[in-house]
């Protein structure tokens, strides 16, 4: 409930959020390095960084560059591992914040057994695993590129947990539809869309790519156009919960993802530009759904009035 009377909250495939924003994964640390500048249990939850089984060092600098309207990054594996993260970085969570921890690796039985061993922690409330991770065994493709490799993992992951799992789609691919409709079919209880998107630049002064890793992700506001093409799509494919990601500077922007078919959203770059933007974001989607006159801001979700309707 906000402080206006609106009914905020939302369900994202069985995890219950007091409002429907939550911060990305790997914009928000383990959660308590934002406690200095919001109240964690102002906003519907985190998505911590993403786990593997071991603590990995990611790829040298420099790893993220500022371009027009977003950002590059290739900080890749980097993270304190499954267990650190656990027995030292969740006990910092103030209770009552909702966590979902975010599962990688780079074969098929890490993601599992990752997803295990958070499955042991009350505290965590869902997962969410990132298949935009290169699948060793597949020649370095994305695990969610493949429509069979994506099956295998989802299947994999949904044996190995009972939690609600979230996976979080990968961009680069054809159809982004097809994949949602392998994780439904597979057992996900929703898909968060979208991570970044493959990209790279260039400083011609040195003639080098701005990334020493060449490639990198691209995230920020220049994504959101993609990003809620390709929630809008998935909301036609499956009938699971939609987390909407992608260039979320306002609360404006995450209504737009709303009225597309996300019953949440997540925001990532923004965090960098300003610490605040999730809790203002929630704020704001309150403010507008009373403009609205509406008593839940679920009933934003998916209401886009299409033309000709
Ligand atoms: C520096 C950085 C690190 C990221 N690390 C992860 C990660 O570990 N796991 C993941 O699923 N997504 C990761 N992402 C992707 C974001 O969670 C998000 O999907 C993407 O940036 C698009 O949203 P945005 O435009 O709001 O940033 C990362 C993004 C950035 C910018």
């Amino acid at each position: 409930m906000s402080a206006r009377g609106v009914d905020t909250s939302t369900n994202l495939g069985g995890i219950a959020l007091r409002n429907p924003v939550l911060a990305a994964s790997g914009t928000f640390g383990y959660g308590s390095e934002f406690a200095p500048f919001i109240d964690l249990r102002e906003i519907g939850g985190f998505v911590a960084k993403s786990l593997t089984l071991e603590p990995r060092f990611g790829n040298p600098p420099p790893r993220i560059a500022e371009v027009a309207s977003g950002m590059l990054n290739a900080i890749s594996l980097e993270n304190v591992g499954v267990r650190a993260f656990v027995e030292e970085k969740l006990p910092l969570i103030p209770e009552g914040v909702t966590v979902i921890a975010s599962a990688f690796g780079t074969e098929m039985g890490e993601y599992a057994e990752v997803a295990r061993r958070l499955s042991e922690s009350p505290r965590v409330a869902g997962l969410e695993i990132n298949a935009s991770c290169p699948h060793v065994k597949s020649g370095g493709i994305e695990f969610g590129q493949s429509p069979e490799v994506l099956a295998e993992l989802v299947r994999s992951v949904r044996e190995a947990t009972k939690l609600p799992l979230l996976v979080k789609l990968s961009p680069n691919v054809t159809s982004i539809a097809d994949m949602a409709r392998v994780c439904e079919a597979e057992g996900a209880d929703g898909v968060s869309l979208i991570n970044a998107v493959q990209a790279m630049d260039v400083d011609i002064e040195t003639r080098r790519p701005l990334l020493k890793n060449v490639l990198g992700g691209f995230s920020g506001p220049a994504i959101r156009p993609i990003a809620l093409r390709m929630v809008w799509q998935v909301s036609q494919a499956v009938s699971i919960p939609i987390c909407g990601i992608g260039g979320i500077l306002d609360a404006e922007d995450a209504v737009k993802f709303l009225l597309c078919g996300a019953s949440a959203v997540q925001v990532g770059t923004a965090n960098y530009l300003n610490p605040k933007a999730t809790v203002e974001v929630a704020a704001g989607i309150a403010a507008y759904a009373e403009r609205c006159g509406l008593a839940r801001v679920s009933e934003l979700i998916g209401a886009l009035e299409l033309p000709g309707s």
